[in-house]
């Protein structure tokens, strides 16, 4: 266990609780947990509704196709999460948010608290956007049938930011997106695999010319796939 308390801490407010069971359970998100340095809590949004039925979504005004989630249950669940939480920042999960990626991720992995809002339906009720929400963001031009799969992106690539988290702080380091370039690739035994070599540079044990030949490898993929990632990377460079 961590002696200082969670580093991170996030809260979700969603309709599907359940769906975050299995990802939270496992892999990367589990360790952090068990160790202390991240503390996740998903809130059923029912609980804050006011009829027995436990209504969360409502007809659109002015008419059109599919319900939309009603601001009643989203403003008592963020008021009382941020009650809990003072300072902490409200994330609304939408497709129409800032494009999430891994400078957005190291910005917001400087935060202490999160509350992230899964929209779901047509959409949430604009009020509560207006109010409640400092930030948006999407996970790409794509449609998700809920903000749940987008909080839980969001979630894992926080949770290993975290110190502490990942074993080996360099494998961060060495990511795609970390220095604008792509990752370089990566062979493990055995040496030839049906016929198939490793390249002859990464069995030389001479780690200058292994670093050299990485740094060539990721610029070649950066250029062959993401083309436009070299132009920022040739900026900062
Ligand atoms: C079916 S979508 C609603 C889409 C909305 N009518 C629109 O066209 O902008 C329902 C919910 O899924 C989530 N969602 C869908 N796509 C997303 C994306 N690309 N990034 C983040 N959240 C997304 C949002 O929380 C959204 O409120």
């Amino acid at each position: 266990m961590s002696k200082t308390g969670p580093l991170l801490t996030f809260d979700i407010l969603t309709l599907f609780p359940e769906m975050f069971v299995g990802p939270f359970r496992e892999s990367m998100i589990r360790l952090a947990k068990k160790k202390g340095l991240v503390k996740i809590q998903v809130h059923n949004l029912r609980r804050f509704t006011l009829d027995r039925h436990k209504t969360c979504d409502d007809k659109p005004f002015g008419g059109g196709p599919g319900m939309v989630m009603m601001a009643e249950p989203l403003f008592k669940g963020i008021e009382f999460l941020k009650a809990r939480r003072p300072g902490a920042k409200v994330i609304l999960l939408a497709p129409q948010g800032k494009k999430y990626n891994q400078r957005e991720a190291w910005q917001l992995s400087r935060e202490s608290h999160l509350i992230l809002v899964c929209g779901h339906y047509e959409e949430v009720d604009e009020r509560v956007r207006e109010h409640l929400i400092d930030a948006e963001y999407s996970i790409g031009d794509f449609i998700t049938t809920g903000g749940e799969l987008p909080a839980m992106c969001l979630v894992d690539s926080l949770v290993r930011l975290v110190p502490g988290v990942v074993g080996n702080k360099d494998s961060i380091q060495h990511e795609s997106f970390q220095n604008g370039l792509l990752d370089h690739p990566h062979y493990t035994r055995p040496r030839v695999f049906r016929g198939f070599s490793v390249p002859e540079v990464l069995l030389s044990g001479d780690h200058k010319k292994v670093e050299a030949w990485r740094k060539e490898q990721a610029l070649r993929r950066t250029q062959e796939r993401r083309p436009d990632l070299l132009k920022e990377h040739r900026k900062d460079h």
